[in-house]
């Protein structure tokens, strides 16, 4: 069976929950054909942990914030992180860094840093992707590498990889989503008596939100997304400064029930249009959906996308746009990606 290296970069929420799919449940990826074994974590709050003949899962997993990895053989209370990225011993990067949406940063950097070395990269983070895409995609080809961001948009639902094969042969015309798993869930807890506060609070607790949950209330989380949906699936080159953006903070509790009382719910909606000219544009703003709509069921953190075709009309993929797990299963149909990518997903 092959053994893929990985090297976590960035070990809250979503790679620990990663490395605890690995740790309990090794028969998912045997499935696959593959297994995985983590040669190397860095973390800001943990240092820098790297083990060649691969790191004890159960230890890392038990350790508690605060504690670092520098009693620990290989083990540093620095992160250094390109020092790991260019020279651990791993295949695969899994950079789930908290990170900027304005710049991307850190995740831009480890991302270069480790296509630049040949090695692949899977990530769960948007700014690279929305900021950085073409050059990145360029930089993972000149060095035969495979670069897969499938958790960008609606964490684990893999609606990019769907999209690209379910639409072949077919004109997509535009794309209406809530993307959002944070807004969603506020917006619906609003419905329920909360104030905006306490119903993002809750959100936290979930660990839908951002590490900066102004990014999901403001919008510019769902202008990332909608920027990457425009420039993978309908040929864009959108920067997402170029996405007019309205978030959901000036949505009072007393505009929501009104809604409600009118049959009608608030929601957060990225749009992106090709126009007649062929050009896209795109947009996220707070709108009221009236009950036929196809994105007004939409609850909690669930996420859905309305794909507007010439020949089928609208077709909605609704599924988990936040969370953990749901983010690190993300990850592991980009590791799927890249076995495809190594050797066709044929292994002997
Ligand atoms: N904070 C994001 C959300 C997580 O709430 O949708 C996934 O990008």
């Amino acid at each position: 069976m092959t053994t893929y290296n990985l090297a976590l970069i960035g070990f809250g929420g979503v790679n620990r929950a990663l490395a605890t799919l690995i740790r309990d449940e090794p028969h998912r990826f045997a499935a696959l054909g593959f297994e995985l074994r983590v040669v190397a974590i860095t973390d800001l709050a943990f240092g820098s942990l790297v083990q060649e003949e691969g790191i004890d899962l159960a230890t890392v997993l038990a350790m508690p914030r605060g504690a670092n990895f520098e009693g620990l053989r290989g083990g540093s209370s620095e992160p250094r992180n390109e020092e790991v990225i260019k020279n651990s011993p791993a295949d695969i990067v899994v950079e789930a860094t908290f990170t900027s949406p304005v710049d991307g940063e850190p995740a831009v950097s480890h991302v270069r840093w480790a296509l630049a070395a040949g090695k692949h990269v899977v990530t769960t983070n948007k700014g690279p992707v929305a900021l950085h895409g073409r050059e990145l995609n360029a930089l993972a080809k000149e060095n035969s590498a495979s670069f897969e961001y499938e958790g960008s948009v609606m964490s684990g639902t893999p609606v990019l990889r769907l999209a690209q094969k379910m639409f072949e042969g077919l004109q997509l015309k535009g794309v209406q989503g809530i993307l959002n798993g944070t807004s969603n869930y506020v917006l619906g807890r609003m419905e329920a008596g909360l104030r905006l506060g306490e119903a993002i609070a809750e959100a936290q607790e979930h660990g839908y939100a951002e590490a900066d949950p102004t990014a999901d209330i403001g919008g510019s989380d769902v202008r990332l997304k909608v920027a990457i949906l425009a420039n993978e699936l309908l040929g864009a080159s959108l920067h997402p400064d170029e996405v007019d953006t309205i978030g959901i903070q000036e949505i009072t509790s007393d505009q929501v029930a009104q809604a409600l009382a009118n049959g009608q719910r608030w929601k957060l909606i990225g749009e992106a249009t090709r126009g007649t000219d062929g050009k896209i544009t795109a947009s996220v703003r707070p709108a009221t959906l009236t009950a036929d709509h196809p994105l007004a069921g939409i609850s909690g953190a669930t996420n859905a996308v309305s794909f507007e075709t010439d020949l089928l009309g609208a077709v909605t993929v609704s599924g988990p746009g936040a969370g953990r797990t749901e983010t690190a299963y993300a990850l592991v149909s980009d590791i799927a990606a890249v076995d495809a990518f190594i050797n066709g997903g044929v292994h002997v």
